[in-house]
Protein backbone atom coordinates (compact mmCIF):
# COMPACT_ATOMS: atom_id res chain seq x y z
CA UNK A 1 0.00 0.00 0.00
CA UNK A 2 1.78 3.24 -0.78
CA UNK A 3 2.70 5.33 2.00
CA UNK A 4 -0.08 8.29 1.38
CA UNK A 5 -2.46 5.81 1.71
CA UNK A 6 -2.06 4.31 5.09
CA UNK A 7 -4.43 5.46 7.96
CA UNK A 8 -2.59 7.32 10.52
CA UNK A 9 -3.49 5.82 14.29
CA UNK A 10 -5.57 8.65 14.64
CA UNK A 11 -7.98 7.91 11.72
CA UNK A 12 -7.73 4.17 12.43
CA UNK A 13 -9.46 5.32 16.03
CA UNK A 14 -11.58 7.27 14.36
CA UNK A 15 -13.03 4.81 11.88
CA UNK A 16 -13.36 2.00 14.97
CA UNK A 17 -15.21 4.39 16.54
CA UNK A 18 -18.12 4.81 13.91
CA UNK A 19 -18.80 1.02 14.81
CA UNK A 20 -20.62 2.38 18.19
CA UNK A 21 -22.39 5.34 17.28
CA UNK A 22 -22.62 6.36 20.90
CA UNK A 23 -18.99 6.26 21.68
CA UNK A 24 -17.43 9.59 23.59
CA UNK A 25 -14.52 9.37 21.92
CA UNK A 26 -13.46 9.67 25.23
CA UNK A 27 -11.15 6.31 24.70
CA UNK A 28 -9.72 7.39 21.50
CA UNK A 29 -8.76 10.57 23.55
CA UNK A 30 -7.17 8.83 25.80
CA UNK A 31 -5.00 6.05 23.45
CA UNK A 32 -3.75 9.05 21.39
CA UNK A 33 -2.51 10.87 24.29
CA UNK A 34 -0.91 7.42 25.64
CA UNK A 35 1.08 7.26 21.69
CA UNK A 36 2.02 11.05 22.39
CA UNK A 37 3.81 10.12 25.45
CA UNK A 38 5.32 6.85 23.20
CA UNK A 39 6.76 8.96 21.02
CA UNK A 40 8.54 11.45 23.75
CA UNK A 41 9.91 8.10 25.35
CA UNK A 42 11.00 7.05 22.02
CA UNK A 43 12.91 10.15 21.49
CA UNK A 44 14.56 9.84 24.93
CA UNK A 45 15.33 6.77 24.50
CA UNK A 46 17.10 7.47 20.70
CA UNK A 47 19.33 9.95 22.21
CA UNK A 48 21.27 7.19 23.88
CA UNK A 49 24.22 8.31 25.73
CA UNK A 50 23.42 11.92 24.47
CA UNK A 51 20.26 13.00 25.90
CA UNK A 52 20.38 15.49 27.96
CA UNK A 53 20.24 13.63 31.90
CA UNK A 54 21.77 10.66 30.54
CA UNK A 55 24.62 10.81 32.88
CA UNK A 56 22.73 10.77 35.82
CA UNK A 57 22.54 7.57 37.50
CA UNK A 58 18.74 7.10 38.81
CA UNK A 59 19.57 5.08 41.51
CA UNK A 60 16.03 5.12 43.60
CA UNK A 61 14.74 1.74 44.32
CA UNK A 62 10.97 1.32 43.16
CA UNK A 63 8.73 -0.75 45.19
CA UNK A 64 9.56 -3.84 43.23
CA UNK A 65 13.43 -4.03 44.90
CA UNK A 66 14.74 -2.62 41.68
CA UNK A 67 17.01 0.26 41.11
CA UNK A 68 15.38 2.79 38.91
CA UNK A 69 17.25 3.84 35.47
CA UNK A 70 17.27 7.54 34.76
CA UNK A 71 14.63 6.44 31.97
CA UNK A 72 12.60 4.56 33.78
CA UNK A 73 11.77 7.69 35.91
CA UNK A 74 11.80 10.37 32.90
CA UNK A 75 9.38 7.65 31.02
CA UNK A 76 6.83 7.30 33.87
CA UNK A 77 6.86 10.80 34.16
CA UNK A 78 6.03 11.19 30.44
CA UNK A 79 3.17 9.00 30.77
CA UNK A 80 2.00 10.85 33.74
CA UNK A 81 2.33 14.34 32.18
CA UNK A 82 0.53 13.29 28.83
CA UNK A 83 -2.14 11.43 30.86
CA UNK A 84 -3.14 13.34 33.56
CA UNK A 85 -4.60 16.52 32.58
CA UNK A 86 -7.44 15.28 29.58
CA UNK A 87 -10.56 14.16 31.88
CA UNK A 88 -10.93 11.12 30.65
CA UNK A 89 -8.90 9.14 33.98
CA UNK A 90 -9.94 8.37 36.95
CA UNK A 91 -6.44 7.68 38.39
CA UNK A 92 -3.42 5.62 36.84
CA UNK A 93 -0.86 3.16 38.25
CA UNK A 94 2.81 2.41 37.65
CA UNK A 95 5.57 0.00 38.15
CA UNK A 96 7.80 2.95 39.11
CA UNK A 97 4.86 4.43 41.88
CA UNK A 98 4.01 2.50 44.72
CA UNK A 99 0.60 3.89 45.44
CA UNK A 100 -2.51 4.97 42.32
CA UNK A 101 -1.58 8.32 41.15
CA UNK A 102 -4.19 10.63 42.43
CA UNK A 103 -5.42 13.01 39.35
CA UNK A 104 -4.79 16.33 40.59
CA UNK A 105 -7.45 19.05 41.32
CA UNK A 106 -6.56 21.24 39.19
CA UNK A 107 -8.12 18.61 36.11
CA UNK A 108 -11.61 17.23 35.43
CA UNK A 109 -11.43 13.29 36.70
CA UNK A 110 -12.94 10.72 34.17
CA UNK A 111 -13.93 7.59 33.82
CA UNK A 112 -10.98 5.38 32.74
CA UNK A 113 -7.81 3.91 34.62
CA UNK A 114 -4.69 3.50 33.15
CA UNK A 115 -1.96 1.39 34.19
CA UNK A 116 1.57 1.03 32.65
CA UNK A 117 4.64 -0.49 32.54
CA UNK A 118 6.75 2.62 31.04
CA UNK A 119 10.10 1.25 30.36
CA UNK A 120 10.39 -2.67 30.08
CA UNK A 121 13.08 -4.44 29.45
CA UNK A 122 15.11 -1.43 31.31
CA UNK A 123 18.23 -3.12 32.02
CA UNK A 124 18.52 -3.78 28.28
CA UNK A 125 19.56 0.10 27.80
CA UNK A 126 23.20 0.18 28.48
CA UNK A 127 22.89 -1.94 25.69
CA UNK A 128 21.13 -0.76 23.22
CA UNK A 129 18.61 -3.29 22.55
CA UNK A 130 14.95 -2.63 22.52
CA UNK A 131 12.66 -1.83 24.93
CA UNK A 132 9.25 -0.78 25.22
CA UNK A 133 6.21 0.44 27.04
CA UNK A 134 3.47 -1.46 28.16
CA UNK A 135 -0.30 0.03 28.90
CA UNK A 136 -3.69 -1.39 29.89
CA UNK A 137 -6.91 0.74 29.78
CA UNK A 138 -9.66 -0.55 32.40
CA UNK A 139 -12.98 0.71 33.38
CA UNK A 140 -13.00 2.69 36.99
CA UNK A 141 -15.70 0.91 39.10
CA UNK A 142 -19.21 3.25 38.50
CA UNK A 143 -18.86 4.21 42.11
CA UNK A 144 -15.70 6.32 41.80
CA UNK A 145 -17.07 7.83 38.49
CA UNK A 146 -19.78 8.97 40.28
CA UNK A 147 -18.09 10.46 43.15
CA UNK A 148 -15.22 11.42 41.75
CA UNK A 149 -13.53 10.31 44.41
CA UNK A 150 -9.73 9.46 45.03
CA UNK A 151 -8.77 5.87 43.61
CA UNK A 152 -7.66 2.95 45.59
CA UNK A 153 -5.45 -0.20 45.10
CA UNK A 154 -8.93 -2.12 45.21
CA UNK A 155 -10.27 -0.22 41.93
CA UNK A 156 -7.40 -1.40 39.90
CA UNK A 157 -7.79 -5.25 40.86
CA UNK A 158 -9.65 -6.55 37.91
CA UNK A 159 -9.18 -9.37 35.66
CA UNK A 160 -7.37 -8.64 32.73
CA UNK A 161 -10.13 -9.84 30.57
CA UNK A 162 -12.04 -6.86 31.90
CA UNK A 163 -9.55 -4.49 30.24
CA UNK A 164 -10.70 -2.01 27.23
CA UNK A 165 -7.96 -1.70 25.61
CA UNK A 166 -4.02 -2.08 25.74
CA UNK A 167 -1.29 -2.14 23.85
CA UNK A 168 2.49 -1.64 23.56
CA UNK A 169 5.15 0.91 21.79
CA UNK A 170 8.35 -0.43 20.76
CA UNK A 171 11.57 1.20 20.58
CA UNK A 172 13.69 -0.70 18.56
CA UNK A 173 15.55 -0.05 14.99
CA UNK A 174 11.52 1.44 14.31
CA UNK A 175 9.44 2.57 16.42
CA UNK A 176 6.02 0.78 16.53
CA UNK A 177 2.81 0.95 18.54
CA UNK A 178 0.83 -2.11 18.65
CA UNK A 179 -2.82 -2.26 20.29
CA UNK A 180 -6.27 -3.89 20.82
CA UNK A 181 -9.54 -1.97 21.64
CA UNK A 182 -10.89 -6.12 21.55
CA UNK A 183 -11.44 -6.06 18.01
CA UNK A 184 -8.44 -8.10 16.59
CA UNK A 185 -4.85 -6.69 16.82
CA UNK A 186 -3.10 -3.82 14.99
CA UNK A 187 0.27 -2.63 14.48
CA UNK A 188 1.51 1.19 13.56
CA UNK A 189 5.08 2.06 12.55
CA UNK A 190 5.91 5.67 13.56
CA UNK A 191 6.58 7.75 9.86
CA UNK A 192 9.36 9.98 11.23
CA UNK A 193 8.59 12.66 8.62
CA UNK A 194 5.29 13.08 9.78
CA UNK A 195 5.54 12.37 13.51
CA UNK A 196 2.64 10.18 13.55
CA UNK A 197 1.75 6.83 13.73
CA UNK A 198 0.55 5.06 10.45
CA UNK A 199 -1.19 1.62 10.29
CA UNK A 200 1.29 -1.20 9.12
CA UNK A 201 0.33 -4.09 10.08
CA UNK A 202 -3.40 -4.39 9.51
CA UNK A 203 -4.38 -7.65 10.94
CA UNK A 204 -1.14 -9.40 13.58
CA UNK A 205 -2.49 -13.25 13.99
CA UNK A 206 -0.11 -15.61 15.94
CA UNK A 207 0.67 -18.63 13.91
CA UNK A 208 -0.59 -21.76 16.04
CA UNK A 209 2.05 -24.03 15.89
CA UNK A 210 5.33 -22.93 16.66
CA UNK A 211 9.40 -24.06 16.69
CA UNK A 212 10.55 -21.46 18.44
CA UNK A 213 10.83 -20.80 22.83
CA UNK A 214 11.85 -18.18 24.68
CA UNK A 215 13.17 -18.83 28.44
CA UNK A 216 15.62 -17.75 30.74
CA UNK A 217 17.37 -20.73 31.23
CA UNK A 218 19.51 -19.98 33.70
CA UNK A 219 17.19 -20.44 36.10
CA UNK A 220 16.72 -24.01 35.16
CA UNK A 221 17.42 -25.99 38.27
CA UNK A 222 14.90 -23.88 40.01
CA UNK A 223 12.15 -24.49 37.32
CA UNK A 224 8.85 -27.12 38.45
CA UNK A 225 8.52 -30.39 36.34
CA UNK A 226 6.33 -29.45 33.78
CA UNK A 227 8.28 -26.71 32.54
CA UNK A 228 11.44 -28.70 32.72
CA UNK A 229 10.01 -31.55 30.56
CA UNK A 230 8.82 -29.07 28.24
CA UNK A 231 12.12 -27.22 27.62
CA UNK A 232 14.09 -30.76 27.62
CA UNK A 233 11.64 -32.40 25.26
CA UNK A 234 12.48 -29.08 22.63
CA UNK A 235 16.19 -29.16 23.33
CA UNK A 236 15.90 -33.09 22.28
CA UNK A 237 15.03 -32.05 18.92
CA UNK A 238 14.27 -34.11 16.13
CA UNK A 239 14.83 -37.05 17.65
CA UNK A 240 12.96 -36.41 20.80
CA UNK A 241 9.40 -36.98 21.42
CA UNK A 242 8.41 -33.46 19.23
CA UNK A 243 9.70 -34.59 16.67
CA UNK A 244 11.21 -31.58 15.36
CA UNK A 245 13.95 -28.89 16.10
CA UNK A 246 13.56 -25.98 18.39
CA UNK A 247 15.27 -22.85 18.20
CA UNK A 248 15.13 -20.52 21.03
CA UNK A 249 15.65 -16.65 21.56
CA UNK A 250 16.37 -14.49 25.16
CA UNK A 251 16.48 -10.58 24.60
CA UNK A 252 15.54 -10.09 27.95
CA UNK A 253 12.22 -7.40 27.16
CA UNK A 254 9.69 -9.13 27.84
CA UNK A 255 7.88 -6.65 25.27
CA UNK A 256 10.62 -7.51 22.33
CA UNK A 257 9.86 -11.05 22.78
CA UNK A 258 5.99 -10.57 22.24
CA UNK A 259 6.69 -8.62 19.51
CA UNK A 260 8.70 -11.19 18.26
CA UNK A 261 6.17 -13.78 18.68
CA UNK A 262 3.28 -11.78 16.78
CA UNK A 263 4.96 -11.51 14.31
CA UNK A 264 6.30 -15.10 13.38
CA UNK A 265 4.80 -17.41 16.36
CA UNK A 266 7.07 -19.36 19.12
CA UNK A 267 6.35 -19.57 22.79
CA UNK A 268 7.30 -17.04 25.94
CA UNK A 269 8.27 -18.64 29.45
CA UNK A 270 8.80 -16.98 32.52
CA UNK A 271 7.13 -19.27 35.24
CA UNK A 272 7.20 -19.55 38.41
CA UNK A 273 10.36 -21.16 40.77
CA UNK A 274 11.72 -22.24 43.66
CA UNK A 275 14.49 -19.41 43.37
CA UNK A 276 12.35 -16.92 45.82
CA UNK A 277 9.74 -19.24 47.06
CA UNK A 278 7.87 -16.18 48.55
CA UNK A 279 7.39 -15.12 45.06
CA UNK A 280 4.87 -16.14 41.72
CA UNK A 281 6.79 -15.86 39.31
CA UNK A 282 9.03 -12.61 38.07
CA UNK A 283 6.27 -10.33 35.79
CA UNK A 284 3.65 -8.44 37.02
CA UNK A 285 0.15 -9.39 36.50
CA UNK A 286 -1.24 -5.79 35.71
CA UNK A 287 0.98 -4.01 34.00
CA UNK A 288 2.72 -6.57 32.16
CA UNK A 289 1.23 -10.12 31.85
CA UNK A 290 -2.22 -8.56 31.38
CA UNK A 291 -1.86 -6.65 28.42
CA UNK A 292 0.31 -8.61 26.78
CA UNK A 293 -2.25 -11.61 27.51
CA UNK A 294 -5.08 -9.41 26.12
CA UNK A 295 -2.65 -8.62 22.71
CA UNK A 296 -1.99 -12.61 22.61
CA UNK A 297 -5.64 -13.79 23.24
CA UNK A 298 -6.91 -10.99 20.89
CA UNK A 299 -4.34 -12.16 18.05
CA UNK A 300 -5.61 -15.92 18.78
CA UNK A 301 -2.54 -16.83 20.97
CA UNK A 302 -2.99 -17.77 24.54
CA UNK A 303 -1.24 -16.26 27.30
CA UNK A 304 -1.64 -18.33 30.52
CA UNK A 305 0.03 -18.93 34.13
CA UNK A 306 0.67 -22.65 33.15
CA UNK A 307 -2.40 -23.59 35.25
CA UNK A 308 -4.95 -21.40 34.02
CA UNK A 309 -5.72 -18.08 31.57
CA UNK A 310 -3.99 -15.34 32.82
CA UNK A 311 -6.60 -13.17 32.00
CA UNK A 312 -9.17 -14.68 33.82
CA UNK A 313 -6.76 -14.62 37.52
CA UNK A 314 -8.47 -12.57 40.43
CA UNK A 315 -5.60 -9.67 41.00
CA UNK A 316 -4.99 -9.43 44.86
CA UNK A 317 -2.49 -6.17 45.10
CA UNK A 318 -1.28 -3.66 42.18
CA UNK A 319 2.56 -5.06 41.72
CA UNK A 320 1.48 -8.55 42.26
CA UNK A 321 3.96 -11.02 40.08
CA UNK A 322 2.65 -13.93 38.33
CA UNK A 323 3.82 -16.93 36.20
CA UNK A 324 3.24 -16.14 32.26
CA UNK A 325 3.29 -18.28 29.35
CA UNK A 326 2.41 -17.24 26.35
CA UNK A 327 2.46 -17.16 22.46
CA UNK A 328 1.25 -19.91 20.03
CA UNK A 329 -1.90 -21.80 21.12
CA UNK A 330 -0.91 -25.43 20.67
CA UNK A 331 2.49 -24.99 22.66
CA UNK A 332 1.14 -22.97 25.14
CA UNK A 333 -2.38 -25.37 25.48
CA UNK A 334 0.44 -28.41 25.21
CA UNK A 335 2.46 -26.05 28.80
CA UNK A 336 -1.07 -26.47 30.42
CA UNK A 337 -1.54 -30.02 29.55
CA UNK A 338 1.89 -30.81 31.42
CA UNK A 339 1.22 -28.76 34.27
CA UNK A 340 -2.31 -31.01 34.58
CA UNK A 341 -0.24 -34.06 34.48
CA UNK A 342 2.23 -32.78 37.10
CA UNK A 343 5.35 -32.96 34.99
P1 LIG B 1 11.30 -4.13 33.62
O1 LIG B 1 12.48 -3.68 32.82
O2 LIG B 1 10.03 -3.37 33.27
O3 LIG B 1 11.55 -4.14 35.10
O4 LIG B 1 10.92 -5.63 33.19
C1 LIG B 1 11.94 -6.55 32.94
C2 LIG B 1 11.38 -7.91 32.75
C3 LIG B 1 11.03 -8.31 31.34
O5 LIG B 1 11.07 -7.34 30.38
C4 LIG B 1 12.00 -9.40 31.00
O6 LIG B 1 11.36 -10.41 30.28
C5 LIG B 1 12.51 -9.88 32.32
O7 LIG B 1 12.35 -8.82 33.21
C6 LIG B 1 13.95 -10.28 32.23
O8 LIG B 1 14.25 -11.03 33.33
P2 LIG B 1 15.70 -11.73 33.53
O9 LIG B 1 16.61 -10.59 33.92
O10 LIG B 1 15.45 -12.70 34.64
O11 LIG B 1 16.09 -12.40 32.23
MN1 LIG C 1 11.78 -2.48 36.33
MN1 LIG D 1 8.62 -4.64 32.54
MN1 LIG E 1 9.63 -1.27 33.51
Amino acid sequence: MPLSKRPTLTQYLIEQRRRFPGASGDLNALILDVSIACKAIARQVAFGELRAGAENAGGATNVQGEVQKHLDVVSNELFVRQAEWSGHLAGMASEEMEAPYQIPGEYPRGKYLLVFDPLDGSSNLDVDVTVGSIFSILRAPDEVVASGRDVIEADFLQPGAQQVAAGYALYGPSTMLVLSVGNGVVGFTLDHNLGEFKLTHPELRVPEDAQEFAINSSNSRFWEPPVKRYVDECLAGRSGPRGKDFNMRWIASMVAEAHRILMRGGVFLYPRDSKDPGKAGRLRLLYEANPIGFIMEQAGARASTGRQPVLGVPPSALHQRIALVFGSKNEVERIERYHQDGA
